[in-house]
């Protein structure tokens, strides 16, 4: 088990497996690397199955303990069940995140390539809302997620990006998610750095304490300090890493890119350590590197960061627009 300076242990990587996506989302940071390619761009650079197996396998070594697939859109690469396949035989935790879209064809095939759970992002249960975040269709994510929970990946998290557009779904959100056994509902603050939009950030902490006071029972989890509230049928949690020290502090997370960078902290990209033609032993000393180095950024490396609220409107503008 490695730690870095900070104390924090890396248990968790995550890795992208390609830059390309089908979708076009107005929010989309692409794990911080710009914006995402179409999906017939080249894709030459990808890592391969077996590259993916090796980096697994070392990050074995350092104690990793869960794998997550990302992209761009992972399901994109018609390959991905073999590279989950390669995965769970050095590290049995594998889950996907994904925008569901084409997921109804390959969820059987992606559980038994061992596969253990998918998030899929889902903003709005509204079709024409989807469409113009998303730029993609409803349909066939809600069909995606249906069969995900049917070949039992579960429990299918909903991720929701929480930003000017999607605040005041939220109460429908926990409503859908309390309709169907299996579901849980992901609120996920929109991170304004890599997409350059803080005019659409939202009172996170307002919307926090609407949480807390409309919740039945309220949880924290170990990972991030992230708490969890209880509706009646729907389990939420809110992730508001933005501005927050705290949730950077309990950061156990390194990243892999498309290309096989290691990247300590989605938010930086002056710390990547390439991998691509290295040995083992070489491999070994760029995750010792890539751990060595990282910072909590908010609190650590961003030492003067805005406080929580976002800078423009009136107050009330900056509230969400929740019900009762
Ligand atoms: N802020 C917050 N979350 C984001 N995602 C993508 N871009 C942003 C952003 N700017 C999330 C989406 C998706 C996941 C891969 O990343 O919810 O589910
Ligand atoms: Fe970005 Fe994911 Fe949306 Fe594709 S589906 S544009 S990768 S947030």
């Amino acid at each position: 088990m490695l730690s870095d300076a900070f104390g924090r242990e890396v248990t968790d990587l995550r890795i992208s497996v390609t830059k390309r996506c089908n979708f076009g989302c107005v929010y989309c940071h692409d794990e911080g690397l710009g914006p995402v390619d179409r999906p017939r761009t080249l894709h030459g650079e990808e890592l391969t199955p077996l590259e993916v197996e090796r980096l697994v396998r070392v990050a074995r070594e350092f104690g990793i303990r869960s794998v997550k697939f990302t992209g761009g859109e992972p399901l994109v690469r018609l390959d991905l069940e073999e590279i989950v396949g390669r995965t769970v035989e050095q590290v049995p935790d594998v889950s996907l995140t994904t925008n569901g879209s084409m997921l109804e064809a390959r969820a059987e095939g992606l559980r038994d390539a061992g596969l253990k759970r998918v998030n899929v992002s889902v903003d709005s249960v509204d079709p024409e809302q989807f469409r113009a975040i998303r730029k993609g269709s409803l349909a066939p994510v809600l069909r995606g997620i249906r069969e995900a929970l049917r070949v039992g990946l579960k429990p299918v998290k909903l991720n929701m990006v929480v930003f000017r557009q999607t605040v005041a779904n939220i109460p429908r959100m926990i409503e859908y998610v309390g309709e169907t056994d299996g579901l849980k509902l992901q609120l996920i603050q929109f991170m304004p750095e890599l997409v350059d939009h803080r005019e659409w950030m939202v009172d996170i902490d307002a919307v926090k304490r609407w949480l807390e006071s409309h919740a039945s029972r309220v949880l924290v989890r170990e990972m991030h300090h992230r708490k969890v509230f209880l509706f009646r049928q729907a389990e939420v949690e809110l992730v508001d890493p933005v501005y927050n020290a705290e949730f950077c502090a309990n950061c156990h997370r390194i990243r892999v890119t498309h290309k096989g960078e290691l990247k300590g902290c989605l938010n930086r990209n002056d710390d990547l350590v390439p991998t691509r033609g290295l040995d083992d032993e070489g491999l070994r000393e760029a995750f010792r590197r890539v751990i060595t180095t990282r910072v909590p950024y908010y609190g650590g490396y961003v030492l003067d960061y805005p406080r929580r609220l976002p800078t423009a409107g009136a107050p009330s503008e900056r509230l969400p627009v929740l019900g009762p």
